[in-house]
């Protein structure tokens, strides 16, 4: 039975601007949450069921929270997994979770490594909620939502994703330190663009090379740690200790710890640019992030590299790189305000997708975390 009005909560999608397979390493990250989003309708009512339709494909489904409430009982190996998954960490962490009829909506491509699986979970996370805050602060409601994804859906992802649809805030990329958590916001200079173009080339975590790549951190940080016994993960590590142990680790952890250290390292250098609003230093680093990305952590394929090539010789392009956990998805790419309508020109002119159509192109810009959507006309 419904038992309040209509309300609709949204959820931005994410890129990360820098810091790539750095979250699960204790390390920096630098994402921002964007203006493409999950729209999620919603009529609260008094039981413990969702009803959900997807506006676009029309499917609907029915979630009965009681019924799947746990990891256990609750898995279906299918998109209802990130609602009932929601409702289970919610509760865990003291949050309400009541049941909704509800439709989801939004313009946030899935698949691209935009983090529709992290905007699919803050929104049911407000709508389970009934539009209220879920938990007592936007960190609380990261955590648990990555709870969510990690021990119900079983993606082992880090913090990323949550914390950045979360977080958001207009104008400004997200500086995080995963160890900490500390985190603040970091202004985007106002002669730069940021612009997205997708690969084509699909990508999902379940079953990528992602949990074999965080299986290789651990293993390279055991290693690391048997040289130097103060290090507990990949953040620990220094270039020093990366030189001493050249010879004594196997040489591809060494390549995915060399990554990780670096990337450390660029996150800081990209935000210092930032705040300089020297935008060919954040260029570079977003270069050399992808081409680390590429030859030390294995996670590009050619259709991405290629892009990255492609967009960077545009005349007015800094840097463009890889965004998101790999093997696909989209680019990111740092070019100046005035030329952005050009390079995206560019872009579509000169790298076709696999399937050899021409690639979705689009200037992002940086909006707000997620919440209850006070858009004219929405109440
Ligand atoms: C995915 C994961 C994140 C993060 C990135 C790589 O997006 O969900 O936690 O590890 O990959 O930076």
């Amino acid at each position: 039975m419904p038992s309040s009005g209509q309300r609709v909560v949204r959820a931005p999608g994410r890129v990360n601007l820098i810091g790539e397979h750095t979250d699960y390493n204790d390390g920096f990250v630098l994402p921002m949450a964007i203006d493409l989003e999950t729209r999620l309708e919603f009529t609260s009512t008094d039981d413990r069921v969702v009803d959900l339709v997807r506006t676009e494909t029309g499917e609907r489904v029915r979630i009965d929270l009681d019924e799947r409430a746990t990891p256990e009982t609750g898995r279906r190996g299918d998109w209802t997994d990130y609602v009932a998954g929601t409702a289970w960490a919610l509760r865990e962490a003291g949050g309400p979770a009541g049941g909704f009829i509800g439709a989801i909506s939004g313009n946030l491509p899935l698949g691209q490594g935009l983090s529709s699986s992290a905007a699919l979970e803050l929104a049911c996370a407000w709508a389970l909620s009934g539009g209220e805050s879920p938990l007592a602060d936007r960190l609380a409601i990261a955590l648990a939502c990555q709870r969510a994804e990690n021990e119900f859906v079983g993606v082992p992802c880090g913090i990323l994703d949550q914390f950045a649809v979360a977080f958001g805030v207009r104008d400004a990329a997200l500086l995080l330190d995963c160890r900490s958590l500390e985190h603040r916001p970091v202004a985007l200079p106002a002669a730069a663009a940021l612009l997205l173009a997708e690969s084509g080339v699909m990508r999902e975590l379940r079953g990528s090379g992602y949990e074999q790549r965080r299986r290789e951190c651990e293993a390279a940080a055991a290693g690391l740690a048997a040289i130097e016994p103060s290090v507990r993960t990949l953040r620990d590590v220094t270039p020093d200790l990366l030189e001493r142990a050249r010879d004594r680790l196997d040489e591809r952890l060494h390549r995915r710890a060399r990554h990780v250290v670096t990337e450390n390292d660029r996150v800081l250098a990209t935000v210092r640019a930032f705040e300089a609003d020297d935008l060919p230093a954040a260029g570079r680093a977003f270069l050399a992030s992808h081409a680390s990305l590429r030859d030390d952590f294995d996670a590009s394929v050619p259709a991405v590299d290629r892009l990255v090539e492609v967009a960077a010789a545009i005349h007015g392009v800094h840097g463009a790189r890889l965004t998101g956990g790999g093997f696909g998805g989209a680019v990111v790419v740092l070019a100046d305000a005035a030329a952005a309508d050009a390079v995206i020109a560019g872009i579509r002119a000169g790298y076709a997708t696999p399937s050899g159509h021409e690639p979705v192109v689009r200037r992002v810009r940086a909006s707000d975390g997620a919440g209850l959507a006070t858009a004219p006309g929405w109440t």
